[in-house]
């Protein structure tokens, strides 16, 4: 239950819908008890007033007598009319409330979350499956909401209804209240244990529906290779075992549920009985009237829905319990990588490795031993190295998606770690390895690296990502949707718009990781050619597995097994005769034998 603490400053921000939905959640319930009161004075007018017409029996006086319950009736239906109607309003008003409230408070939860999950970084996006992330913001928020929302209100509105109403039964007649009262624990005990028994098993149910939902998808985006490997028959088994289990599980919930009326019904006539039986006793001793009887009968049904909501509030409360515990794990990671404050830079002048080593920490994997080297404004180097050799490890310590386990990384002289971190990525035009389009227009895919960049802008950086033409082919040109839910693009036109995306950010210093690997070496080279005619002042890192086209560059690095084993002008590195040699020797080879 204390995880539900964390909510508290929810419920302080809310404080006066809290409080209004409090006062209309007493009030409405003090106008509910006027009800039971109007039917008992309804019934002993009638008993004082009936035996006087049978008196006078056949004499005009007779009318009148009658005449007078007939209009004693109507006023009192008139004023339990008015009574329920404002009953209506204050209930209409502590919804109004209450459930607004937790509406709110689900808003900003949510909010909350999507912020956190914004700060944290890649390693816990790694340790964290997108499905558990998914089903924290939106179930387990959801749940939460329910305690916010309906369960308070329920409990409050039992509370004040327990207090009233068995108050005033004992006020007319104590005896008889702990008789009646006997079987309502029972009825709440049992709807706790029921709605428990339906928790489980609608929680599994949602587990065995989302198995369900996931293996068709699966089976739909893979529906080639199933056709293709003729598996359609074993796919649909499994399939089906999946239905079955989930009808299984359906039929046997509603099982469970269809006790849940009869159950209540059962324990609310046990206590209608009582007091009929005691109160007849009763008034047969002279001790209680017949309106009595009828009052605590409708008692005795006010407290049926709370007796009965109780179990379910409960449980409420128990599952959002759990589920903010879910929730405050998730709040509680710190991000790994905080933004420095104390220097913010504006350009980038130089970048310097000093004696950088790495480790990722989920694996243990030693990724680079030592790194140390240095890029000055209007440098072009490219890092070049056999796979697994720790090329995109320094991107990503660049980046700072991971911090160095030791050694630093300056930026301008000044430690990365101090720098403002936001201001500095926005310098940056890093095109990652793995190339990631949303499901929008190919428009909005670049314009996302610059939101107020114009029409013009885009097909400049398509240009001089060499991907326009391809764009102008598309059926719908710039407009076209792309990434899962469109157009599915080639390899390389993804990799061209993603740096065009990069591009446009018009940034300082462009990062590029491997991401020509799926374009041809023509377009390669005219892309990079496109870089040597308009970022002569700026820096580019190129990672790269075509050495051709990094000849010119300014410095290479030559990466083996997490270390700088070579670094120099192509020249240089050529006539050493060492790793470079070789990694250009095999490329000339590949080149001749693809001839
Ligand atoms: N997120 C990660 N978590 C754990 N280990 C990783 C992670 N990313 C990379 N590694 C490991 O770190 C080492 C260096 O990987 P890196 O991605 O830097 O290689 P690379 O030179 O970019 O290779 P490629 O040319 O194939 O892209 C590899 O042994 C790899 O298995
Ligand atoms: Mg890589």
């Amino acid at each position: 239950m204390k995880s539900l603490f964390a909510l508290n400053h929810y419920l302080y921000k809310y404080r006066v819908l809290l409080g209004l939905g409090m006062i209309f959640v007493i009030t409405s319930n003090i106008f509910a008890l006027f009800l039971p009161q109007l039917i008992r004075i309804g019934i002993e007018q009638i008993q004082i007033y009936l035996p006087f017409s049978y008196v006078f029996n056949g004499l005009n006086i007779s009318h009148l007598y009658i005449d007078m319950i007939f209009i004693l009736i109507a006023v009192i239906s008139i004023i339990i009319i008015i009574t329920t109607l404002i009953r209506g309003i204050l209930m209409f008003l502590m919804r109004q409330t209450l459930i607004v409230m937790s509406r709110h408070v689900e808003f900003d939860q949510k909010n909350e979350l999507y912020l956190h999950y914004q700060e944290l970084t890649p390693s816990f996006y790694k340790r964290n499956s997108t499905g558990d992330m998914m089903s924290r913001i939106s179930e387990d928020v959801s749940r939460v909401r329910m305690y916010i929302g309906p369960a308070i209100m329920y409990i409050s509105g039992l509370i004040v209804t327990f207090s009233l109403v068995i108050y005033s039964m004992a006020s007319i007649n104590p005896y008889l209240t702990f008789w009646t009262l006997i079987p309502l624990p029972l009825l709440s005990y049992s709807i706790f244990k029921v709605s428990k028994i339906v928790n489980i098993k609608s929680e599994s149910i949602q587990k065995t529906l989302s198995s369900l939902t996931s293996k068709a998808q699966e089976s739909y985006s893979g529906i080639k290779v199933i056709q293709g490997f003729a598996r359609d028959h074993a796919v649909q088994q499994e399939f089906e075992e999946l239905t079955s289990q989930y009808r299984n599980e359906s039929l046997s919930l509603a099982k469970v549920e269809s006790f849940f009326s009869p159950l209540m019904l059962l324990l609310v006539g046990i206590s209608t009985l009582l007091a009929i039986y005691i109160g007849g006793n009763e008034v047969a001793r002279g001790r209680f009237t017949a309106g009595n009887i009828a009052e605590f009968v409708v008692y005795i049904n006010m407290l049926t829905w709370p007796v009965a909501s109780l179990g379910w509030a409960v449980s409420l409360v128990q599952r959002a319990a759990a589920s903010q515990k879910r929730i405050n794990e998730f709040l509680q990671v710190t991000p790994d990588i905080v933004s420095g404050d104390k220097y913010i830079i504006n350009k980038i002048e130089s970048i310097r490795f000093d004696n950088v080593s790495f480790v990722y920490p989920d694996t243990g994997i030693v990724a680079l031993k030592n790194i140390s080297f240095e890029i000055k404004a209007g440098e072009k180097i490219a890092i070049v190295g056999k796979t697994g050799s720790g090329k995109s490890t320094i991107a990503e310590l660049l980046v700072r998606n991971y911090d160095p386990l030791s050694g630093q990384i300056y930026i301008n002289n000044l430690p990365l770690k101090e720098i403002q971190l936001s201001h500095f990525r926005n310098l940056l035009g890093y095109v990652p390895q793995e190339v990631f389009l949303f499901s929008d227009s190919v428009n909005h895919n670049i314009s996302f690296g610059n939101p107020n960049a114009t029409q013009e802008d885009i097909e400049h950086y398509a240009q001089l990502a060499s991907v326009y033409d391809d764009i102008i082919s598309l059926p719908k040109k710039f407009d076209t949707i792309v990434g899962e839910r469109g157009v599915m693009l080639s390899g390389g036109q993804k990799q061209r718009v993603s740096i065009a995306r990069a591009l446009i950010k018009n940034p300082n210093t462009l990062l590029l990781d491997d991401c020509l690997s799926a374009v041809d070496a023509k377009t390669e080279n005219i892309i990079l050619s496109n870089f040597e005619n308009n970022w002569n002042d700026k820096m580019v890192i190129s990672i790269t597995h075509r050495l051709f086209t990094v000849k010119n560059f300014n410095k290479i690095i030559v990466l083996d097994n997490g270390t700088i084993v070579e670094n120099g002008k192509h020249e240089d590195l050529y006539n050493k005769k060492g790793l470079y040699y070789d990694l250009y020797q095999l490329q000339i080879q590949e080149e001749v034998d693809s001839k």
